[in-house]
């Protein structure tokens, strides 16, 4: 495997960055996750503009060009020969001696890494995955996709141990707001399709905003509030999305199960739809 690291690429073993990189010592960065699918980036657009977004409300420099920025992504690809996979980018405010403001003169660092990754089985579709709910305990600027990630790690982690696939996050009003790293989604029992509206208290996901141009062009019924985790509890299905997971059937959370049990309808056609897409 290949990666890049600030201009080079480099064998993946040897890929590292400076000891006083303040993405290691501050988690002062933010990052992106694109899907490549049979070859082709999804969404490639959309996610570069949320970078700029993230790096904006944090007033990092960009790294680089975008046009630039676009050919490491493809070339580095092309040396790690993924036809479907992953290519994740970090850009971080820099190197500088260990102090809380802004460095004067530190450059971006920008790295990237790419990875093949397989797809879940049909029966693992159609079985769908449990998720637990835990308090949100984040901050205030979740729309930012930063590398600060601590409390979705120990969601995760905590989500792992309780042999579920996903924690969802809800906040002090009993509302959810999303998956550790997905965003949540319920079809309610009169047949709405609900995920929460985007504001600080979420990453607005790219998967998530193209499942809701789907959705539309599909004519579901759909809305954008939040929803209770009690309310969740009782819907006829649930599911997540994200870049790595498109979309996945939920169909038990916490000890309820959800509908029959099995993957629902409206989230296997959102899933169909969405790779009909990324194709
Ligand atoms: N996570 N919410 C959170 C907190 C996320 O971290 C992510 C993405 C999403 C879904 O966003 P998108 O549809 O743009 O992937 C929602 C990435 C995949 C990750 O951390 O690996």
């Amino acid at each position: 495997r290949i990666a890049y690291v600030n201009g080079r690429y480099v064998p993946h073993a040897d890929a590292a960055v400076h000891v006083e990189d303040r993405g290691y010592q501050f988690a002062d960065g933010v990052y992106e996750v694109v899907l490549v699918y049979n070859g082709r980036m999804v969404d490639e657009i959309p996610h570069l503009d949320r970078l700029d977004r993230s790096l904006g409300e944090l007033r990092i420099p960009s790294p680089m060009s975008r046009p630039a920025l676009r050919s490491v992504m493809r070339e580095l690809l092309r040396r790690n020969r993924i036809h479907t996979g992953l290519i994740y980018m970090q850009v971080t405010r820099g190197v500088a001696r260990r102090d809380h403001p802004f460095p004067k003169n530190a450059q971006p660092s920008l790295v990237m890494t790419a990875k093949r990754i397989a797809l879940p089985t049909g029966a693992a579709v159609e079985n769908g995955v449990r998720v637990i709910s835990i308090p949100d305990i984040r901050w205030e600027r979740c729309d930012i996709k930063t590398v600060a990630l601590l409390p979705n790690v120990l969601g995760k982690q905590q989500a792992k141990e309780a042999g579920a696939y996903e924690a969802w996050q809800v906040d002090r009003d009993g509302y959810v707001t999303e998956g550790t790293s997905t965003n949540a989604w319920i079809v309610t029992k009169d047949g709405e399709l609900v995920t929460r509206n985007a504001n600080q208290a979420i990453l607005n996901g790219i998967t998530r905003l193209t499942l809701l141009k789907l959705a539309e062009r599909e004519n579901l019924r759909l809305v954008e509030r939040g929803f209770t985790i009690e309310e969740a509890k009782r819907a006829r299905e649930a599911f997540i999305s994200s870049a790595t997971s498109f979309v996945t059937p939920v169909t038990q959370i916490d000890d309820a199960v959800i509908g029959n049990g099995k993957a629902g309808s409206v989230g296997l056609g959102l899933r169909r739809a969405y790779l009909d897409y990324a194709e």
